[in-house]
């Protein structure tokens, strides 16, 4: 059995990107999945809960971890197949996801250009469907490879098993704490086709002409649109958009607008999804402060823990803004990140 280091009573705050304060009673490292299938084992004897944590970028710390916190640290990445069109690339799940896109675009390997400075982990990457600028990562995900918790065996998910939806998968529903995600597998192009319809993006690269728009070019604006909106976490307790951007059917849709003319609506299959960072900055919160919680000023949808905020009070004032925007408007906001 291969013996991974375990932690005792460990403080929190570098390990969420909103730097809250929470400790936690143990903390587990794993550089290689067999010692992932240990550190179980022991979780499973000592009969404590347990959760995985990668970069801490979709995570909001309520309270302490009562239970065996894992960080995967896992590194590799490897061709596994290549033909003239595309290349299949395997990466492991504790690799950094903005490492890895930036690495592929050297190796002129596309697709991922649009997915460019999210923050977290590779292996976090699927569950959540990260997505940006039109782009998901559903787009380039080729299969997967989980640790089922019961077996302790690895099992294989093709794309279609993977169940992907808006900001969701099978591995936040019905696969949800039954796997650990080890490894992905990204088809990537070897030809040039970058996907910039938009808008934000769209607008930034109207100047540039067909012939001088690359992959890196759509890579450097991604990124510095951005920079320009979404505060830096290094510099502010943030965790990028705190809630999901809400469906509501056509009729509401039509309703409000009749009311709010400049409403903006993506429809769909669904319905009509909206900007949630809208409909709380018209509520009044873009800006707002208390103590050391507050809305960015230049993103409504992301909270800020400007200093010593703790977890409890930047779940508070999510709450007042979901009671405010479902007075308002009559539409319910959820939090993406993840509340523990
Ligand atoms: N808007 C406002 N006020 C604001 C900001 C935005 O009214 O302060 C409105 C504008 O109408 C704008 C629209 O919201 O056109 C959309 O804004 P933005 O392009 O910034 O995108 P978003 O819907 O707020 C989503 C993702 C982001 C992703 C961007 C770009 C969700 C929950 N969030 O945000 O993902 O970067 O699109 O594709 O879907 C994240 O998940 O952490 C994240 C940052």
């Amino acid at each position: 059995m291969i013996a991974a280091r375990i932690e005792q009573d460990v403080e929190l705050r570098h390990l969420n990107t909103f730097h809250v304060g929470a400790r936690a009673k143990f903390l587990a490292t794993i550089t290689e999945v067999e010692e992932l299938r240990s550190v179980l084992q022991w979780q499973q004897q000592q009969q404590v809960p347990f959760m995985l944590i990668g970069q801490g970028s979709n995570i909001l710390f309520k309270a302490d971890y009562p239970g065996l916190i894992i960080e995967l640290h896992t590194r590799g990445v490897e061709v596994v197949s290549e033909t003239d069109t595309y290349i299949d690339v395997k990466v492991q799940a504790g690799e950094i996801w903005h490492d890895f896109v930036l690495h592929s675009l050297q190796q002129g390997w596309y697709g991922l250009e649009n997915l460019s400075l999210i923050p977290g982990t590779v292996g976090a990457a699927p569950v959540q469907n990260i997505g940006a600028y039109g782009t998901e990562v559903k787009d380039s995900l080729l299969e997967l490879d989980a640790l089922e918790l019961a077996s302790g065996q690895l099992r294989r998910f093709d794309n279609a098993d993977c169940h992907f939806n808006y900001r969701q998968s099978y591995f936040k529903q019905e696969g949800k704490d039954r796997f650990i995600i080890c490894a992905v597998t990204f088809r990537l192009s070897r030809k040039s086709q970058p996907k910039i319809e938009y808008p934000a993006l769209k607008a930034a690269l109207a100047a540039v002409k067909p012939e001088h728009l690359t992959p890196q070019l759509v890579s450097d604006t991604v990124c510095a649109i951005r920079r320009s909106k979404l505060p830096d976490p290094g510099v502010i307790g943030n965790a990028g958009s705190f809630f999901w951007n809400p469906h509501i059917d056509q009729q509401q849709f039509l309703r409000l607008q009749q009311r709010y003319p400049e409403l903006p609506g993506y429809a769909d299959q669904d319905g009509v999804k909206i900007p949630a960072a809208w409909l709380i900055e018209r509520a009044g919160w873009k800006g707002y402060r208390e103590g050391d919680v507050g809305v960015h000023k230049d993103h409504a949808l992301v909270l800020v823990n400007y200093g010593n905020a703790t977890g409890a009070e930047l779940v508070a004032l999510s709450e007042k803004i979901q009671a405010s925007v479902l007075d308002k408007f009559a539409i319910q906001l959820w939090p993406e990140v993840r509340i523990v």
